[in-house]
């Protein structure tokens, strides 16, 4: 069975999820931090992108002490499975998300990725091959559901996401709007990629939830299936 994918990512007033030069940039705060970290909590899996691994080199951690621990009291790992989407497995095996906290990773590759490269990472990981160019998004999720993964959370990037769009397999998707504007039309937004072209390919929402948390907004959507 598929996971059900829920999408976090904060973005600046202007849509934007980093600067034109992909530098990471603080657009929440503390108490959108911790919704955050509870949210991916209740998730079994966490997914980004090699272009963020690349770019933030993020562990996707649970930060909490507590959440760690009512984990653990539940027979869970620490942390959810953490998950890289990854082509050519240009992963370094000295990322955070390798090396940091315990609990297993998943590295997600197609078979454009050079073997020997791949037998290394399976010191670290498992590493899943799906797809000719690309990673297949639908395959790697079906193998996911295989493994128990029920709630798989997507942290970004703009070009992952706009992948998962493409291929209807996005459930939820929580968008955190700050305060600022990052500006620049090459800075990342939600969903990049190639874009859609006409009104039938558009992703539709349907507003869940729309709460102010300190200076910003966060909104809660449901992705409607595309009839
Ligand atoms: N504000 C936020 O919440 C937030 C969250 C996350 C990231 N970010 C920002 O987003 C930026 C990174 O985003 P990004 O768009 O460059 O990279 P990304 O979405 O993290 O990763 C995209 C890469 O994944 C690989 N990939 C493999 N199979 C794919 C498939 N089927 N569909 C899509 N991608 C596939 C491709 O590289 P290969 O072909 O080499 O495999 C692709 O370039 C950074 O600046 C980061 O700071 C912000």
């Amino acid at each position: 069975m598929r996971p059900h994918v829920i999408v976090n990512v904060a973005m600046s007033a202007d849509g934007k999820l980093s600067t034109r030069d992909r530098r990471q940039v603080k657009i929440s705060g503390a108490e959108d931090f911790a919704r955050v970290d509870h949210l991916k909590s209740r998730c079994d899996a966490v997914m980004v992108g090699i272009g963020t691994v690349l770019a933030d080199d993020p562990s996707l951690t649970i930060k909490s002490e507590d959440l760690k621990r009512e984990r653990r009291v539940q027979g869970m790992d620490e942390h959810p499975i953490r998950v890289v989407v990854d082509s050519t497995a240009r992963i370094s095996p000295t990322a955070s998300v390798l090396t940091r906290g315990q609990g297993k990773r998943v590295i997600a590759v197609s078979r454009r990725a050079d073997p020997v490269t791949v037998a290394g990472l399976e010191k670290m990981a498992t590493v899943i091959v799906t797809g000719e160019q690309e990673v297949d998004l639908a395959a790697l999720l079906d193998r996911l559901g295989a493994m128990g993964v029920r709630q798989l959370m997507v942290e970004g990037g703009g070009t992952l996401i706009a992948s998962l769009f493409t291929a209807g397999l996005i459930d939820e998707l929580y968008t955190f709007v700050g305060n600022i504007v990052i500006g620049g039309k090459d800075a990342p937004t939600l969903a990049d990629g190639a874009g859609f072209v006409t009104e039938s390919e558009f992703g539709r929402l349907a507003l869940s939830e729309a709460v102010r948390i300190g200076e910003g907004i966060l909104l809660h959507w449901n992705v409607r299936v595309r009839s």
